[in-house]
């Protein structure tokens, strides 16, 4: 994979560990843990190979609807990452970002999250994105409400709205260049975007490859960006 054919930003729908668990005979919070593991491995691949910005969907606004006890774990998990890999992170120049309504989480995983954040603030390598009660039709919405607040105030005018307005309101705004998504990958076969970064995602390649995400290695993720390799991007032209 050469620099020009490798995508500057991967979003990445890390599906299937609930299933992965079931079928071995687990609880479905085992698959999960399973599953932070791999989070370490594509981080560390990612920023291997040179890619510009990773955005992880770990959790989004349905996921709330989930039993208590699987949450409980995944904020749990969330937290061993960030103390785990936080020292690792910093030494390869990676900035963590979080996207999504995350004020909502327990206080301590809010707490470790802002700290990282601020140990990591000035990695200029790699922006790690971690969607944590994430929606894109709710991220859509803030930007146009913060849109209406802007023009009732006087700083901007309905006819001078144009779709860099709305892209500098949007959560993703921070990554700037690198806002927009270049390869989606959905693992365990599912085909479907589950309202991930809709905007950024207008001109994104996808790839749905079978394998649950537990199972996804690093050798699976190096086969998904083969397949976005052989793609030809026309962004609508010819
Ligand atoms: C989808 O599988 C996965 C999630 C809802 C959570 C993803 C979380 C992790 C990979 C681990 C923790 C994250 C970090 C950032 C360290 P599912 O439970 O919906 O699987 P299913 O569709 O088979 O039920």
């Amino acid at each position: 994979m050469t620099a020009s054919n490798l995508p500057a930003h991967i979003a990445i729908i890390m599906d299937g560990n609930g299933r992965w668990a079931v079928s071995r005979g687990y609880p479905r919070f085992y698959g999960h843990i399973r599953g932070a593991a791999r989070v370490r491995e594509i981080v560390r691949e990612s920023r291997t190979l040179g890619v510009r910005a990773l955005t992880l969907y770990a959790f989004s606004t349905e996921n709330w609807k989930r039993p208590e006890e699987e949450l409980s774990v995944l904020w749990t998990l969330l937290r061993k990452y960030i103390r785990r890999e936080v020292a690792e992170l910093k030494r390869n120049g990676i900035r963590l970002r979080v996207i999504g309504e995350w004020t909502r989480l327990p206080e301590e995983a809010r707490r470790e999250l802002v700290a990282a954040m601020e140990t990591l603030a000035d990695g200029k390598e790699m922006d790690l994105v971690f969607a944590l009660s994430y929606g894109a039709r709710a991220e859509l919405t803030d930007a146009v409400r913060k849109i209406a607040s802007d023009c009732e105030r006087g700083i901007l005018k309905a006819d001078g709205i144009t779709e860099a307005t709305l892209e500098a309101r949007l959560w993703t705004s921070e990554l700037g260049d690198h806002s927009n998504v270049d390869f989606m990958i959905r693992t365990s076969g599912e085909q479907r975007l589950s309202n991930f970064l809709l905007w950024q995602c207008s001109y994104a390649e996808f790839d749905f490859p079978e394998t649950l995400w537990p199972d996804y290695t690093v050798g699976e993720f190096r086969k998904s960006l083969e397949r976005y390799g052989a793609r030809k991007r026309r962004f609508g032209g010819l």
